[in-house]
C-alpha cells in the first residue's frame, strides 16, 4: 500500500504518527511510505532519518495526499485537509469527530474511510488511547500545579501543603485511565484527592489501587457539589466512547467554587465536561470564567512530545499493519477485524452511532 505520514497542523501539535523505526518496519512488509518534510522536526527525527529508513520525502502535504492511499498523522484533519482527501483514500488518526461537526462533514463529502484510533476497542479497552489518556492525565496535573501559582493567576496553593498541613484538594471526575494517572500524581505530591466515577467497578478497582488514600466515590451520592466547592483542582477525564461528553459541571456551580481555583477539563476533546470549557491551546492554554481558571488544552500530550510519540507509535504501529495489509474495504466488511470499531466515516455516512447521536445525524 502507498501510505502518507503528514506533518501535523494543530497549534503546538508536536508529535509525529511514526517514526522511522515505524517507517522501517512498515517497508520490511513492502508498503510504500511518503513522508511530507518536517514531519518528524520537533521530536528530532530529520528528514533525512526517514531517508535512510527507506521513504520518500514529499516537499508538501497536497503531494503527500495526492501519491498516498492511506494517509496518517496524530491529531484530526483540518477542514483544509479534510477537502484535499479522496473518495477510495483512508485516513487514520485520532478524529474525536462528535466535537467537530464540520470535519464530520468534510469527511463525509469526501467519500474516504475515516478510521478513529480513539474508538478501536479490543474488549472493553481502547489500546490506541490508553497511552495518550495515561500522559495526558500526568502533564495535566503538573499543569495544574503550575497555574495554582498566584503569579499565574492561581489561588496560591501548594497542593502538597506542608508538614502535613494546609494540603490542597483535586477532585477527578471520571476514574479512567486519564482520571487514575492524574490522581497518582496528585497524591504523590502529596494533595488530598477524591474521584468520582459512574462505575461501581471501577470504583472498586480504584479503591485497590489507591489502597484506600484515596476517596472512590459515585457522583449520585451528594457529596459531589460540596466536593468541588471545596477543591483547588478539578480534573475532568469522563469519558462514553466516541460520544460527546456529559456536562458535569454548569456555569451556575462555578460562583461557589473557591475563588482562583482551576478547571482542566481533559475531555475537551470530546467536547469537554464543563459547561463553561471551550478548547485551547499550548500557546494559551488558560482562561478566566466566574474567577475560576480553565485549562482545556485538547493535545496536551504533545507538550512532551518525544514521550507521547514514542508511546503513541507503539500502540498504533500494530494496528496501522494491519490496516496496510487487509485495507479498508476488508475491515468495512469483516465485522470482527480489530479495526472495525474504529471506522467512523464510510462512503460518505458516519458510521459510528455515537458520533451520529451527538450531531443529530442518521
Ligand atoms: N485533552 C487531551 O489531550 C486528551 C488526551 C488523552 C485523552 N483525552 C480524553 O480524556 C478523556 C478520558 O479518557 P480515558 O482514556 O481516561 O477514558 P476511560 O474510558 O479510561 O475513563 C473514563 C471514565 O469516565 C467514567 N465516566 C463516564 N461518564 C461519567 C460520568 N457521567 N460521571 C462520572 N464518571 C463517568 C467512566 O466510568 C470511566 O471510568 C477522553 O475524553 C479522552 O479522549 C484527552
Amino acid at each position: 500500500m502507498r501510505i502518507g505520514l503528514l506533518k501535523e497542523t494543530k497549534v503546538g501539535e508536536h508529535r509525529v504518527a511514526i517514526t522511522h523505526t515505524g517507517v522501517a518496519e512498515l517497508l520490511r512488509d513492502e508498503h510504500e511510505i511518503f513522508v511530507e518534510k518536517d514531519a518528524g522536526q520537533s521530536v528530532g527525527i530529520k528528514n533525512s532519518d526517514y531517508e535512510d529508513a527507506g521513504a520518500i520525502l514529499v516537499s508538501n502535504a497536497e503531494e503527500v495526499f495526492k501519491r498516498s492511499e492511506l494517509l496518517i498523522k496524530v491529531k484530526e484533519p483540518s477542514i483544509m485537509e479534510c477537502e484535499l482527501l479522496r473518495e477510495k483514500q483512508t485516513i487514520f488518526c485520532y478524529l474525536h469527530l462528535a466535537a467537530f461537526p464540520e470535519q464530520t462533514k468534510s469527511l463525509c463529502r469526501s467519500k474516504a474511510t475515516a478510521i478513529a484510533y480513539e474508538t478501536v476497542s479490543v474488549g472493553n479497552e481502547l489500546p490506541m488511547l490508553i497511552p495518550m489518556s495515561k500522559i495526558a492525565g500526568r502533564v495535566a496535573m503538573q499543569t495544574a500545579t503550575y497555574y495554582l501559582q498566584t503569579p499565574l493567576g492561581g489561588r496560591g496553593i501548594l497542593l502538597g501543603g506542608e508538614d502535613g498541613l494546609n494540603q490542597g484538594k483535586v477532585v477527578v471526575i471520571g476514574g479512567g485511565t486519564a482520571g487514575e494517572s492524574a490522581a497518582k500524581v496528585a497524591l504523590g505530591i502529596g494533595a488530598e484527592v477524591v474521584i468520582f466515577d459512574k462505575s461501581e467497578k471501577r470504583l472498586e478497582e480504584l479503591r485497590k489501587i489507591f489502597k484506600g488514600q484515596v476517596s472512590c466515590v459515585l457522583p449520585e451520592e451528594g457529596t459531589f457539589h460540596e466536593e468541588i466547592y471545596d477543591a483547588e483542582v478539578v480534573i475532568g477525564a469522563v469519558l462514553i466512547p466516541g460520544a460527546s461528553a456529559p456536562k458535569l459541571i454548569n456555569r451556575e456551580m462555578l460562583p461557589s467554587m473557591k475563588k482562583r481555583s482551576l478547571l482542566v477539563d481533559i475531555a475537551i476533546d470530546q467536547g469537554g465536561c464543563f459547561e463553561t470549557s471551550k478548547p485551547t491551546d499550548h500557546d494559551n492554554p488558560v482562561y478566566v470564567e466566574e474567577e475560576v481558571l480553565h485549562y482545556c488544552v485538547a493535545n496536551i500530550p504533545s507538550a512532551v512530545p518525544r514521550t507521547s510519540t514514542r508511546c503513541l507509535e507503539l500502540a498504533t504501529l500494530p494496528y496501522l499493519k494491519l490496516l496496510a495489509r487487509d485495507g479498508a474495504e476488508k475491515i468495512a466488511q469483516s465485522t470482527d477485524h480489530p479495526l472495525h470499531s474504529g471506522i467512523n466515516i464510510h462512503q460518505g455516512s458516519i458510521t459510528c452511532k455515537p458520533v451520529a447521536e451527538a450531531q443529530n445525524l442518521n
